[in-house]
């Protein structure tokens, strides 16, 4: 079940199909249209590619099981229809498998904003495209398979490489920054607020990143940006377990934001 007491998990059928009502396609729709204008001129080129390749569309909530199959023909990858947030060691093992794990409810207009837990069109409409790239999605399973072999203590740190880029990453394009993380995507308000120059933007660096902490309740005050998907695949390259046993040597940046209480 979702974290979230508003909503619920959905079953899929026998067919392995999930059932939405009208009013939750009218939700999938608008948030579609409202985000896919926005991000035209500021997502990157594998993400709107991703869109096109995965015919994703406003019409309808689209079905896992479509995209499943989609994304095994090109790269491989897929999706996996889940209950809600799923336990780490769950999670890790899918991403090394090459599978995105997908809550499949939809938020309500009264979430339309941003919601903390993930719903259907941040999982889809946020991670999906990416799955198309092939270098993204060696990082992704590179990710996950680092993850099933560190200590639980190494865990936390290790996420925030998984919170910078894949939910909140930006990308240099011909001199301009375009996002990619899926929580940038799905989030009308953190797409404004990662356009607005207001925010910090950081070049990519491991120590750095592992030292950032973050909330997940509020919009990012701090952004990483990479250069390409390969220099992300390549930053796993590193001994990861010792770049985080010196990371919480080091200690954490100051944070830009307040506790939360
Ligand atoms: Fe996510």
């Amino acid at each position: 079940m979702p974290l979230n007491p508003n909503y619920t998990s959905k079953t899929p059928d026998a067919n392995g199909l999930y059932r939405y009502s009208s009013d939750e396609n009218a939700v999938w729709g608008e948030l579609f249209e409202r985000q896919i204008d926005y991000l035209r001129t500021r997502a990157c080129r594998a993400y709107l590619d991703g869109v096109e390749k995965l015919k994703l569309t406003g019409d309808r909530v689209p079905q896992v099981k479509d995209l499943d199959a989609r994304l095994a023909a090109l790269t491989g990858a897929g999706v996996k229809g889940v209950d809600a947030i799923i336990p780490q060691d769950a999670f890790s093992t899918l991403l090394a498998s090459r599978k995105f794990p997908v809550a499949t409810f939809i938020r309500t207009r009264q979430d339309m904003e941003y919601l903390e837990e993930p719903d259907i069109f941040h999982e889809v409409f946020g991670h999906a495209p990416m799955l198309t790239n092939e270098a993204f999605c060696q990082f992704m399973e590179r990710f996950g398979a680092l993850a099933l072999t560190l200590e639980s203590a190494q865990i936390k740190h290790l996420f925030r490489l998984f919170w910078f880029t894949v939910e909140f990453g930006m990308i240099r394009e011909d001199g301009k920054l375009k996002a990619f993380g899926a929580g940038i995507m799905s989030s009308p308000s953190e797409a404004a607020f990662a356009g607005s120059g207001k925010a910090q933007m950081l070049d990519f660096d491991l120590m750095t990143v592992l030292r950032t902490p973050y909330r997940i309740d509020i919009v990012q005050p701090v952004y990483f940006v990479i250069d390409s998907f390969e220099q992300l695949v390549a930053c796993l390259d590193q001994d990861i377990a010792a770049a985080i046993t010196q990371a919480k040597a080091l200690g954490d940046r100051p944070a830009l934001f307040e506790q939360a209480a």
